[in-house]
């Protein structure tokens, strides 16, 4: 074993949705706590008097004075080759896909471009805080390679996959239904679990699969037992009513999906805002997933996102950035318009709910959550250590906050890159704040 480092600071992690368990039982929180890191993993954690007592002899102690120590953030759906074209003005969906995305997504052709936006894009994620996503790529083989690629060297744990669009898309970025299957096939054996590496069959959205490829992304889901399965699904009322034209046969659109085999324990839907209630009702019997991704649906002026509904459903919810229609990589701004979209439905988001969704909630909702989304011994040491003073009005106002649950919605609402002062990614710093050139 490498030798263990403890750090010690206040803590907070999550145990269970507040919803289900209660919020009193949902969460740990320790004033002053110690985490004990070695060889990737959490070797203990708790209070720091406990933890001191039976610390082995010569541990080495990080004392990180008015910080806070997290797990990690995840962020369920995000597309790295649209890091470049975020804030483009103007379109909804399916006009903004044409203008801006199909261009940019032109551009990952080529490798050398893929890597060098894979870079920037990973290590904009670990400056926010997110240290595992679900990343869509492009149709584009090597650009999906290259991710991965950038993503090893970094040892992030990512899950992601290469785009299978054979219709309803410009020429130079359609595949067909049989290289998608060869192309994604290669992929996955040299990608799917290794290292931290994981694969998603990535339909974009039904409009741009034939159902000749949409049963070949089925039949890679059969092929495989723990593959993941990414795409998106009513987001745009125009986008809905041109699916149910598409498959006039299929009872609406996640009917297509359900279809071709493609619902599951591993399968994350991007945006779900106007599902019916037999799609939700669906969606929960066979545990599928949805991404809520607020900033995204507020830009593209999609709609709003009913998390009550899926709660009633017991469908698993994780939160996305869906950059870029999303508009920052920031979990923490993510919540901040996840708490205001329930707010114009009168539904409060209770901050221990949003901090759930942003760690462990997103870990159960990629069935990660053995090794990630809290402090537990035993789960990859994946960390933040947060500041939440990290501006001058941020450090008035956490001092004006009596609780915890207020100090931490402040830090939600007016948190960003700003009050990540460090991210562990597998015990190892991967970002400072105050000493970028150390890294
Ligand atoms: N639906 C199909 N493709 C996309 C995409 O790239 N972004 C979003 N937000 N929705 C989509
Ligand atoms: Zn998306």
């Amino acid at each position: 074993m490498t030798q263990p480092v403890a750090y010690r600071a206040a803590m907070l992690y999550s145990l269970g949705d507040p919803v289900r368990v209660g919020l009193d039982n949902s969460f740990v929180w320790h004033e002053d706590g110690i985490l004990v890191v070695a060889d990737g993993h959490v070797q203990d954690v708790g209070p720091a008097p406990e933890v001191l007592e039976r610390l082995p002899a010569g541990t080495r102690v990080v004392t990180l004075e008015n910080r806070l120590i997290t797990p990690g953030f995840i962020d369920t759906h995000i597309h790295f080759p649209q890091t470049e074209m975020i804030a483009s003005y103007g379109d909804q969906l399916l006009d903004w896909l044409n203008n801006y995305t199909f261009p940019e997504e032109r551009k990952f052709a080529d490798r050398t471009h893929a890597s060098r936006v894979a870079g920037l894009f990973l290590d904009e994620l670990l400056r926010n805080g997110t240290t595992t996503a679900m990343v869509f790529g492009t149709v584009h083989k090597q650009a999906v390679d290259a991710f991965f690629a950038e993503s090893d060297r970094r040892n992030t744990r990512m899950i992601a996959g290469k785009v299978m669009m054979d219709r309803h898309a410009p020429e130079f970025l359609l595949d067909t239904p049989a290289s998608s299957y060869a192309d994604s096939r290669e992929l996955i054996e040299r990608w799917h679990n290794k290292g931290r590496q994981l694969y998603a069959v990535t339909p974009r959205f039904a409009p741009t699969s034939t159902a000749e490829q949409l049963a070949v992304a089925g039949r890679l889901m059969r092929e495989y037992d723990d593959l993941y399965m990414q795409t998106h699904l009513s987001e745009n009322r125009q986008e809905i009513e041109w699916v149910k034209a598409l498959f006039p046969e299929q009872k609406g659109y996640l009917d297509v999906y359900d279809h071709f085999g493609l619902l599951g324990e591993r399968s994350v839907f991007a945006h779900a805002v106007h599902l019916e209630q037999e799609e939700s009702e669906r969606m929960g019997a066979t545990d599928s997933v949805i991404s809520h991704c607020p900033t995204s649906n507020l830009f593209l002026g999609s709609g709003l996102f009913d998390l009550p509904a899926a709660e009633r459903h017991r469908i698993r919810v994780g939160l996305g950035t869906d950059v870029g229609a999303g508009t920052s990589f920031s979990m923490l701004q993510t919540i901040n318009e996840a708490y205001k979209i329930q707010q114009l439905q009168q539904h409060k988001l209770h901050p221990m709910k949003a901090f759930y969704l942003a760690t462990l909630g997103g870990a159960e909702a990629l069935r990660l959550d053995d090794r990630l989304g809290n402090l537990l011994p035993g789960k990859e040491a994946d960390f933040l250590v947060l500041d939440l003073a990290a501006t001058p009005l941020m450090s008035a106002r956490i001092q004006n906050a009596q609780t915890l649950y207020e100090k931490l919605f402040v830090l939600m609402m007016l948190g960003d890159d700003r009050a990540i002062a460090e991210t562990y990614v597998y015990g190892e710093c991967r970002h400072r704040r105050d000493h970028p050139q150390a890294q």
